[in-house]
């Protein structure tokens, strides 16, 4: 494995062109198998990485731990992740992840980030945290200072401290922890199809909204979740954020701006604790249930806040379910709103996340390049597009594989099927993220990381591919390239010292 130095690359190169074809004389030709091997190796993720002594060393021994994963009789990325968790989490190949500087996570959700853990055993047990419950099994949370007035479809409030001293604790904490992720023993049982899984996924963020949209817990949750990235050796976040009026004890709104400021300050804050971590940047988003009215509004809030908040404010996407929503195209007069006005709103379009072909939906990656998109949230019809494929080629637009969203959300089921195997051997412009990673009981990057290196990549990925998804992470990233060279730079160094550091073990 590794690269191989130019000169012999190109030696290499002479002897497929020059043999004509690969059938020459009748028989193959070994010299030139092993050109051709390298030439497929070279167009894939890392293929022009070029590894130094150490971390030629450092790739041999993840090869070898790679091959003890694969040889397990149950092997994680083919079994659905809510069964592969506990195998993932022994594995020696998932803490080496683990333990790897990963750059940034360029691909997750506002209230998506932080285990339901935390938001459980220590949010619900803040004082003013009423609990009711709906029909269809569900509860909702508010914070108040007196009893709230009655919520349509729900059972009168009651006071959480009140209901915990009548029942068993652990039992209703397990139930509430329950209702905030997808998690499920059988999870085929449980979600036969996209529809039923989808309408348990939206139930899991209302449940979490009444919590997380409390002022002040609105902070204490960026903050921890920034902390549970960066204990994931995350340097950067761009955080996909709805940014919803957070509301105080006396019911008090407060608007849009009051998020962003209060982004900066507790940026701020854990910069100030955690110096090397580089900054979080906010992607406006707005559900694409809305219509066209409401988008150009949204637009316009997008630029808005843009001039306002320059340092945090990346740009603008749509959310919720693609299949049901509505195309890009539909919203085409609202997103040409700013460069009609001169203006420069960056795109980050979720895209392709659909196994819908041929639809309306199906189109959104071309209208999302064609809208000047900064990259694609998912892409995963991608390969079903070769023209869409080559233009995002071009652009040097990057895919955001989320490889454990798109197996819980039901579009693959054995990740060594993921479409972006075959991305990764053609060496497409791509980074890995996890999107929900609270809703999917997993956390930062390292389990999606997994995935996409032991599942689609396959024995072919090794150290050198992981060193270019992590480069391609602060790439392909919304900060200016004189903060990316300064983030890459520091990224580096990690990585060097990581290197050094995991060959002594
Ligand atoms: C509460 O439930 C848990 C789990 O079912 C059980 O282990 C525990 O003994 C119960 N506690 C009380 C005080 O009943
Ligand atoms: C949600 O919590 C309620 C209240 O404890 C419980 O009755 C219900 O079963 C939970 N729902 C799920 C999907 O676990
Ligand atoms: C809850 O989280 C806050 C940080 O938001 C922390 O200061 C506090 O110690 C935590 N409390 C418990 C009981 O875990
Ligand atoms: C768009 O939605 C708003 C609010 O939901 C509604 O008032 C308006 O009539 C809708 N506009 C169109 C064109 O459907
Ligand atoms: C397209 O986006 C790039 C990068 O965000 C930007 O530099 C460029 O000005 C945009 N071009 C158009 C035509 O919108
Ligand atoms: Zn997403």
């Amino acid at each position: 494995m590794g690269a191989l130095p130019w000169g012999r690359r190109l030696g290499l190169l002479c002897v497929v062109l020059l043999c004509g074809t690969p059938l020459c004389c009748g028989r193959p030709d070994p010299r030139r198998r092993e050109a051709l091997m390298q030439l497929e190796m070279i167009r894939g993720i890392g293929g022009s990485v070029v590894l130094n002594d150490k971390e030629k060393l450092l790739d041999e021994k993840l090869h070898q731990l790679k091959l003890q994963d694969m040889a397990l009789p149950e092997f994680p990325p083919s079994m659905h992740f809510f069964k592969a968790k506990p195998l993932i989490e022994r594995s020696p190949v998932f803490s080496f992840l683990q333990k790897m500087p990963k750059g940034a996570a360029l691909h997750v959700h506002d209230f998506a980030m932080v285990g339901v853990e935390w938001l459980v055993k220590n949010i619900t047990y803040r004082e003013n945290c009423y609990v009711c419950f709906t029909a269809d099994n569900s509860v909702r949370f508010l914070f108040s200072a007196g009893q709230p007035k009655p919520q349509t479809h729900c059972s009168t409030w009651i006071l959480l401290e009140t209901l915990r001293r009548k029942m068993n604790s652990t039992e209703l904490d397990n139930s509430f922890i329950r209702n905030l992720t997808l998690f499920a023993e059988d999870p085929d049982e449980a979600y036969p199809d996209q529809d039923v899984v989808w309408t348990r996924f939206e139930q899991a963020f209302l449940v979490a909204y009444g919590l997380v949209t409390y002022a002040p817990i609105f902070k204490d949750y960026l903050y921890e979740g920034l902390r549970q990235f960066y204990m994931d050796n995350i340097m950067y976040v761009e955080i996909r954020a709805l940014l919803p009026p957070t509301y105080e004890l006396d019911g008090r709104r407060n608007s849009k701006d009051w998020s962003m400021r209060a982004c900066q300050e507790v940026l701020q804050r854990f910069r100030a604790q955690y110096p090397d971590f580089v900054g979080a940047r906010v992607i406006f988003t707005v559900h694409r249930g809305l219509n066209l009215t409401e988008a150009v509004k949204a637009v316009e809030e997008a630029v808005t806040l843009q001039r306002n908040f320059p340092d945090i404010m990346a740009g603008f996407d749509f959310v919720g379910r693609e299949d049901s929503g509505r195309p890009l195209w539909y919203f085409r007069e609202a997103l040409e709103l700013p460069e009609e006005r001169g203006i420069h709103l960056p795109y980050f379009f979720h895209a392709g996340e659909t196994d819908s072909e041929g639809t309306d939906v199906d189109q959104n990656m071309m209208d999302a390049l064609l809208l000047n998109t900064s990259r694609i949230g998912h892409g995963f019809a991608m390969t079903r597009h070769p023209v869409v494929k080559e233009l995002a080629r071009k652009m040097d637009v990057a895919v955001e594989v989320c490889p454990i969203s798109n197996q819980v959300l039901k579009l693959v089921s054995d990740l060594r099927n993921h479409p972006a195997a075959v991305l990764m051997a053609e060496g497409h412009p791509m980074v890995i993220s996890s999107d929900d990673p609270a809703l999917f009981e997993a956390s930062g990057l390292s389990y999606d990381f997994y995935q996409a290196f032991m599942g689609f990549g396959g024995m072919r990925s090794n150290l050198a591919t992981l060193k270019q998804l992590v480069v391609n992470s602060l790439r392909y990233s919304s900060l200016s390239s004189a903060l990316k060279d300064k983030a890459t730079a520091a990224l580096l160094e990690k990585w060097d010292k990581f290197v050094s550091e995991t060959l002594l073990m």
